[in-house]
C-alpha cells in the first residue's frame, strides 16, 4: 500500500489499532525516516492510549496507560520501543532485551517495537510485521502489514 502523506501512515496504523489486543507484538522495520514513529503514533491513537508518542531518545521503552478506545473495544496499554541502542552499551542487545522485561508488559499491552526486527520476534509466538520502504529518489513510501505466526 502506497503512503503519499504521513497522515496515510498514520491511519494506516489507525486502522491496525482496530485490530490490536493485549499480547500482540508489533514490529516495525524500516530504514532511518520511514514513518515508524509516525505508523506508532497513528496505533496509539486507534488504542486511545494516554500520552504523546515520540521518539524515545533517552528510554528504550515508554508506557502509555490505557485510555478510551474508540469502537467501545476493551482499553489496552501501549508499549513503545525503540530497540535502535540495545547492545551498544557494551551489554549484548538480547541481555538488555531481557532487562526490559517486555514478557511482562505483553501480558496485558500491545509492544510495538521500532528497530527490533530479528531480536524480539522470540518475545511472543507470532507477531504483526509492518515494513515500510522509502524510495530516496521520490520519497514515495511503501508498507506490508502482515502477520507473522511462530516458527
Ligand atoms: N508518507 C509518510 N509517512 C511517514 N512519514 C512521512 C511521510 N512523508 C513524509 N514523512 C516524514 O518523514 C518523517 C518520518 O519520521 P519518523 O520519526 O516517523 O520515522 P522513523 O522511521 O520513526 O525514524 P527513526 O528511524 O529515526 O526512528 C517525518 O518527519 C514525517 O513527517
Ligand atoms: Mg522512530
Amino acid at each position: 500500500m502506497l503512503l503519499a502523506a504521513v497522515e496515510d501512515t498514520e491511519q494506516v496504523g489507525y486502522r491496525l489499532a482496530q485490530t490490536l489486543v493485549a499480547g500482540d507484538l508489533v514490529v516495525l522495520d524500516g530504514p532511518l525516516g520511514a514513518g515508524k514513529t509516525a505508523m506508532t503514533r497513528g496505533i496509539a491513537a486507534g488504542l486511545g492510549v494516554t500520552g504523546r508518542v515520540s521518539s524515545p531518545t533517552f528510554v528504550i521503552a515508554r508506557e502509555h496507560r490505557p485510555g478510551e478506545r474508540p469502537g467501545g473495544l476493551p482499553p489496552v496499554a501501549l508499549v513503545h520501543v525503540d530497540a535502535y541502542r540495545l547492545g551498544m552499551t557494551g551489554q549484548s542487545a538480547l541481555d538488555e532485551l531481557d532487562a526490559l522485561d517486555l514478557d511482562s508488559d505483553l501480558a496485558d499491552a500491545v509492544v510495538v517495537v521500532e528497530w527490533g526486527e530479528g531480536l524480539v520476534e522470540a518475545l511472543s509466538d507470532g507477531h504483526i510485521a509492518v515494513r515500510i520502504r522509502r524510495d530516496p529518489d521520490t520519497d514515495v513510501r511503501r508498507v506490508r502489514v502482515s502477520r507473522v505466526a511462530a516458527p
